[in-house]
């Protein structure tokens, strides 16, 4: 026994309580206390059954994640399930907050399982890039067959205690202390003399046809490979002898450790955690958000007022007219209703939001009780500057004053007011009621209440916000716009758009960056062009032909053509036959003569792009940590989250590979490939991005 698991007996049954906050994770002293209260509870005379409970907010989170990737210490978790089920006394489990991974395999070894009425239960390891590794992909599928196996080990997705009775997961529901319900279940089985019951005795569950479920696994996960590998680990379970199966799943348990797609997914888990720890902002209490002001009911200013709605906050939301107000209202309304059909929200808390907390008005002298406001109006710094000068007429004393630009300079937009710490960024993502990134824009001036405040914000919106300090296109738009260039160059040298988009959907992006632009807008980036091209340096290479089909009318998804055709109403296109003779033109044009690309190069010129851009933004400081970059790739611009982000993928890859393909590219194109000289600078010291994330 150890400080982890306290023992205590009441009467007949011994109490294995966990004691390991916050989550009761299953560390190395947490296993061995277990196994030693096994062994005391069936050495203490009269003890008929054991009760596991856990102390605290839950009843196991799982294995302990910062153990993994570190040699693994006896006992295993897989010992200990076996161990625990093997038992001849009467093993109940008495589940409360949550019970995943490891925890809910636990409780599988359990005989039987009594829960809270909001428990909720889970197998998430596919989220880390692992499967069940004790037991949980052998023992699932024997108590609730093999769909509703594979339905939770393969999408990681979380049950709510009545479901998970609905699939005789657990056996009974009950509210209340959890050990005192646990102990109440246990004498009852006793009292009714209940067998034990180890899952592992139970039949095996009926196959299904594998393969099939394998490749559609597969597809779905864009090349993930831990939810298809669980397809393969639940076979095991069907076709296999019990022991066999746990020794097939733990085969394929340890493989999957050993994988890149492994330390992605748990670099994006803490990275997801730590990027809201800003250093700076310890012990720095935000301002009290009660109210907010939005400025523009555009599909932005209504996207931000529908999630400051579902969050609770009130809204005043100002428009130039009436009738412009009006239309706000609708989009906010039919952002709503989604969220009601999606069971977000009942229709009386819509009604409430719609009747009450939302306000719509044409005077800015309607905010003037806003404790944070948020412009979201034309994308252009003279309007800006006129709204902010509005805001600093009217707002109260201490109001945050907030711009969603998405490049302007937050700085010159602050300095046309008279109180420039109250100025911030605060960049959402459309639609701004779905996508949870959240860029938290700090000037030079800006407060450190106020930047405590735009993340109050987010995390009360339920955003993942990353700090970012002001420079063209912040942290996010501003590798987008590298990126995107090298793309374009491929273009330019003999690439198609599409054989690119279907390199980077296969890498693992949800979209390629040309599919990616017709849903954005063809016009958007056109204009953005235009702004840039009086600034451009002149060895900068642009091409011209998204320029001609926007001249051509044609702006993506919303015209149904762009660099694909649309069928009316659907979201995926077939190439547009037209572009490439536009790229061949240019091609001609230009004197270029075209060459063959892999798809392997593709990838690599795109990845190496983004990442020495990213690099370089950590450099400046525009993003203070690693982390930082990889957040914001992974939550506003559908970077596959198995590889952790750029600047994860750059340190799987290694550094000094990363460097050396910069360096050969750049014997083409040396303006553009200019390496990030924080970049040079890890190579030279042998060190990578995770030691600056660690070093804080
Ligand atoms: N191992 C180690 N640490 C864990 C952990 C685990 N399995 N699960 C959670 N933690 C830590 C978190 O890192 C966090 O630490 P911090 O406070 O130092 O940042 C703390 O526990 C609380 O977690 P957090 O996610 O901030 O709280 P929450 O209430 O939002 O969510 C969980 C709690 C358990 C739902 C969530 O943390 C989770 O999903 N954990 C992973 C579960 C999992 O994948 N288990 C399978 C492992 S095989």
């Amino acid at each position: 026994m150890n400080d982890k698991i306290a023992y205590a007996r009441h009467g007949n049954v011994a109490v294995l309580r966990l004691e390991n906050p916050p989550v009761n994770a299953l560390s190395h002293a947490v296993r061995g206390g277990l196994m030693a209260g096994m062994d005391r509870a069936e050495a203490d005379t009269g003890v008929r059954a054991v009760l596991l409970v856990g102390a605290g907010r839950a009843f196991i989170a799982g294995a302990d994640i910062k153990e993994f990737g570190k040699t693994p210490l006896e006992p295993h978790l897989p010992d200990v399930c076996n161990r625990i089920e093997a038992s001849p006394l009467l093993v109940v489990a008495s589940m409360h907050g949550v019970s995943l991974g490891g925890g809910l395999e636990v409780a599988l070894s359990a005989h039987y399982r009594i829960a809270q009425p909001d428990a909720r239960l889970g197998l998430p390891e596919v989220h880390l890039g692992l499967i069940p590794g004790a037991g949980g992909t052998q023992r699932l599928p024997r108590v609730a067959g093999v769909e509703a196996a594979l339905d939770m080990i393969t999408t990681g997705r979380h049950v709510m205690a009545p479901e998970a009775l609905a699939m005789g997961v657990i056996d009974q529901i009950e509210a209340g202390d959890p050990e005192a319900i646990g102990l109440a279940y246990a004498k009852a089985l006793l009292y009714e003399e209940a067998a034990r019951r180890p899952v592992s005795e139970m039949p095996a569950p009926a196959p299904v046809d594998w393969d099939a479920r394998y490749a559609a696994v597969l597809r779905k996960g864009r090349g993930q490979i831990s939810p298809a590998q669980a397809v393969r680990a639940v076979q095991a379970s069907v076709e296999m002898p019990f022991d066999a199966g746990l020794k097939a799943e733990r085969a394929m348990f340890r493989e999957l450790m050993e994988t890149d797609q492994r330390q992605g997914m748990i670099h994006a888990f803490f990275a997801e955690r730590a990027v809201s720890n800003l250093p700076g902002l310890e012990g720095i209490a935000p301002r009290a958000l009660t109210g907010v002001g939005v400025i523009g009911g555009g599909t932005m200013g209504a996207g931000i007022a529908t999630a400051a709605l579902l969050s609770g906050l009130r809204v005043c939301l100002i428009e130039r007219d009436t009738a412009v107000a009006e239309a706000a209202r609708g989009r906010i309304s039919a952002n709503l209703a989604g969220a009601l059909k999606r069971g977000k929200i009942s229709q009386e808390q819509q009604d409430a939001m719609l009747d009450h907390a939302l306000v719509l008005a044409t005077d800015y002298a309607a905010l003037k009780d806003a404790d944070l406001v948020i412009e979201a109006v034309f994308e252009e710094m003279a309007t800006k500057k006129t709204v902010f000068k509005q805001l600093d007429k009217v707002c109260k004393p201490g109001a945050v004053l907030a711009t969603n630009t998405s490049y302007l300079d937050v700085n010159e937009i602050a300095a046309g007011t008279s109180r420039a710490g109250d100025v911030i960024g605060l960049h959402f993502f459309s639609p701004a009621h779905v996508m949870k990134l959240l860029e938290v824009v700090v000037t030079d001036q800006t407060t450190p209440d106020v930047v405590a405040t735009g993340f109050a914000l987010g995390k009360r919106l339920g955003k993942v916000a990353v700090r970012a300090g002001v420079c063209d296109g912040f942290i996010g738009n501003r590798i987008l716009n590298t990126y995107r260039s090298a793309a374009d160059h491929m273009v330019l040298d003999g690439a198609s758009p599409f054989q690119i988009d279907a390199a980077l959907a296969d890498f693992g992006f949800a979209m390629g960056p040309f599919a990616m632009a017709d849903l954005a807008g063809l016009d958007i980036a056109w204009a953005m062009r235009k702004r840039r091209a009086p600034h451009l340096d002149s060895r900068a290479r642009v091409g011209k032909y998204a320029d001609r089909l926007c001249e051509a009318g044609h702006f993506g998804q919303k015209t149904g053509a762009g660099f694909y055709t649309y069928e009316q109403g659907q979201r995926v296109g077939t190439p547009n036959p037209d572009v490439m003779s536009l790229i061949e033109a240019e091609r001609a044009a230009r004197g270029i003569t075209p060459r063959d690309f892999t798809d392997a190069e593709i990838t690599r010129r795109y990845m190496a792009a983004m990442a020495n851009e990213a690099a370089r933004v950590v450099g400046e400081g525009i993003a203070r940590r690693p982390l930082d970059v990889d957040m914001v790739l992974l939550f506003g611009y559908g970077f596959p989250r198995f590889w952790g982000g750029p600047l994860k993928w750059a340190d799987l890859l290694g550094l000094p590979a990363l460097l050396a393909d910069v360096e050969r590219f750049a014997q083409e194109d040396v303006f553009f490939w200019e390496p990030a000289p924080l970049l040079q600078q890890l190579v030279s010291e042998g060190r990578n991005f995770d030691d600056l994330n660690k070093a804080g």
